[in-house]
């Protein structure tokens, strides 16, 4: 329901909620473009993250915001990773320049399971909890008009476990945000119908 208020139409929460979980987008780091977010917003951002439920409250999470050379370093990481483990024809070498240059607009933060070594928690309601604390960044860039993804890949996740990860932590990937390329459109998706997805069982 739309409620006026001084002459304003503003929306109401669950549709302010309903829009930016359903606008939310993977938006590649090539479509980011040179400008920072701003420390403040970073840290709401990861603040937002750390809302997120956990079993036990046990919070398994660190989130390492990757500055100075990084982004250098994971372009020239991947680059030797592709060429390494890709074959000349999955990755020619027209893509190698894309590659180096991919996450220099990108802020990065390396998503880190840890583990509780006093509270034993399986670890997939762990790892379940960790992807709660993504999706309340990655919905907190949406609310901020900023792009984010999640890269789970193998170059993302062997770059960020080599950042002086402890025995009881384990690197989920890295998530790259970014402002968005004003000029390119917003990627589409979709989702199969909601009947598909809903089944009642009663007895
Ligand atoms: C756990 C998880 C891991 C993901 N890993 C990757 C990845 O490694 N590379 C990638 O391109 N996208 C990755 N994505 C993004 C998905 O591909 C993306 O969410 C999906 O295509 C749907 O698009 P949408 O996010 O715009 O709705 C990941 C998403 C999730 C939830």
């Amino acid at each position: 329901m739309n409620t006026l208020i001084e002459n304003k139409t503003i929306k109401t929460d669950h549709e302010t909620l309903n829009s930016i979980i359903r606008s939310r987008r993977t938006i590649y780091a090539n479509n980011y473009i040179n400008k920072p977010i701003s420390e403040e917003l970073l840290v709401e951002i990861i603040a937002n993250a750390t809302w997120a439920p956990t079993h036990k409250r046990t919070e398994p999470w660190r989130f390492i915001v990757l500055e100075g050379k990084h982004q250098e370093k994971l372009g020239e990481y991947m680059l030797g990773y592709y060429k390494e483990h890709l074959s000349e024809e999955n990755f020619p070498v027209s893509q190698y320049e894309h590659t180096l240059n991919y996450p220099k607009n990108a802020t990065l933060v390396a998503v880190i399971l840890q583990r509780s070594k006093r509270i034993k928690i399986p670890e997939w309601e762990e790892i379940a909890a960790v992807s709660c604390a993504v999706q309340n960044m990655w919905l907190s860039c949406t609310a901020n008009e900023i792009g984010g993804y999640w890269d789970t890949s193998e170059a993302a996740i062997t770059y960020g476990s080599k950042l002086d990860l402890l025995d009881n932590e384990r690197c989920l990937g890295l998530f790259y945000m970014g402002y968005p390329d004003p000029t390119v459109d917003k990627p589409k998706s979709k989702r199969k119908p909601i009947h598909t997805k809903i089944s009642i069982h009663s007895i």
